[in-house]
């Protein structure tokens, strides 16, 4: 997120110095000297985060602190305190400042304070239902990391052209998210999403469940049954747990996807259907081709496209806006009204390492929102193994 930061200084020598850094560093800069400049400005809707001098020439700046509260955006503030003005600095952080640097600014301090207040933004633009209306009908991927964009947009062509797709991740990324939503933008959307879990269903019955059988072909099938194949005929067979699939339904399902038909159980018929195949697993699919427990064709039959979801911990700059996502969700179930998730607490939810990955995000805030009676979560809130509280 390319953010523009506001910096209302009346030294001209400091606006430029601090400028110029945050220009190398990617955001856009907006310089005001005074106090009038800086409100025409945000104003105009500009400023994301706000760098504010105390002493203005038309005034105290923490005055916009209050001003700015009452904004739908309510962009950061950054105090810049003369050294030693504790006492101000702290009145100003309880009316409402993101944080406060000393003067001389270094930039080392600069740039983790404008990091934290990125992060706030990203969350809260989430909060205040951001991007909302794209997003009411169609399946969506909470997520703007060059990671997660370059595997949407490989989902997005999957979905158009109805190939084949192995979803790949540990526990609680997203796999059965992500393909709901392959099923969700593509030309499949208005047709079935059928999902099958394949280590759930006794092995024997899985054949079945697949492709169906006729009446009487084995003890207890006294009635035809359609399989999950014909149920889905025309949108997405989602087979989760791939890797636990026995070699013997393994060949079938190979043999089907060939040649786009099949036969039931105990039936002579072939019967044809149109079925993209959306296989997940979060076990190591090299490993088991390796060990033979699985058909190295099927493997590449499935991987017409394949996406390697990473672990939460290797896109940390999703979390907060995850997070935005999660409140807003716990909001409207629970009619609750969050407004803020608190700097602190923010900072340990960034720094775990989310073993569990995204449902482990999601319980915790759960929980958090559940524990919190104000509008702000705190760190009190959050498990304590996430707080680092022992
Ligand atoms: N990008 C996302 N945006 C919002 N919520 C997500 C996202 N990805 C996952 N979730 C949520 O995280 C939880 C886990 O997702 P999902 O069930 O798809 O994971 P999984 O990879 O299939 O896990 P497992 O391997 O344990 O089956 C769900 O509650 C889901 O709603
Ligand atoms: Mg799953």
């Amino acid at each position: 997120m390319a953010l523009t930061i506001l910096i209302v200084d009346d030294e001209e020598n400091a606006r430029k110095n601090i400028g110029e850094f945050l220009g190398s560093k990617g955001f856009g800069v907006i310089e005001a000297p005074t106090l009038a400049d800086a409100r025409t400005v945000l104003q105009r809707g500009e400023g994301d985060i706000i760098l504010l001098d105390v002493q203005l020439p038309d005034g105290y700046g923490p005055n916009l602190l209050l001003e700015i509260a009452g904004m739908p955006d309510r962009p950061p503030v950054i105090l810049i305190t003369a050294y030693g003005d504790i006492e101000m600095a702290v009145e100003a952080m309880k009316n409402g400042a993101h944080d406060f640097l000393t003067k001389p600014v270094e930039f080392e301090q600069l740039e983790k304070s404008i990091q934290r207040a990125t992060e706030m933004v990203s969350m809260r633009r989430e909060l205040d239902h951001y991007r909302q209306s794209q997003r009411q009908n169609a399946e969506f991927i909470v997520g703007n990391s060059k990671a997660m964009q370059t595997l949407v947009s490989y989902a997005q062509r999957a979905s158009q052209a109805s190939v084949s797709v192995l979803v790949t991740g540990e526990t609680g990324t997203g796999k059965e998210v992500m393909a709901r939503f392959i099923h969700g933008n593509g030309p499949r959307a208005s047709k079935p999403f059928i999902a099958i879990n394949c280590a759930a269903i006794q092995t024997t019955m899985l054949e079945s469940e697949l492709f169906g059988h006729e009446a009487g072909s084995f003890t207890g099938a006294d009635r035809k049954k359609i399989g999950l194949m014909e149920v889905a005929d025309g949108g997405v067979l989602f087979l989760d747990e791939i890797s636990s699939m026995p070699l013997d339904i393994q060949a079938k399902l190979l043999r089907a996807l060939e040649e786009r038909s099949f036969r039931r159980v105990g039936g002579t018929n072939m019967i044809n259907v149109d079925v993209q195949i959306i296989a997940a697993t979060n076990r190591p699919m090299k490993k088991l081709i390796e060990d033979e427990k699985f058909r190295e064709d099927l493997y590449y039959r499935l991987k017409v496209v394949d996406l390697d979801l990473p672990a939460l911990r290797d896109r940390k700059e999703d979390i907060p806006e995850l997070i935005g996502f999660f409140v807003r969700k716990m909001n409207s179930k629970l009619g609750m009204n969050i407004r803020e998730v608190s700097q602190r607490a923010m900072q340990s939810l960034v720094d775990y390492a989310w073993p569990g990955n995204i449902r482990e995000l999601s319980n915790a805030i759960e929980r958090a929102t559940l524990f919190c009676d104000e509008e702000a979560i705190d760190i009190q809130h959050l498990p304590t193994d996430i707080a680092g509280i022992f």
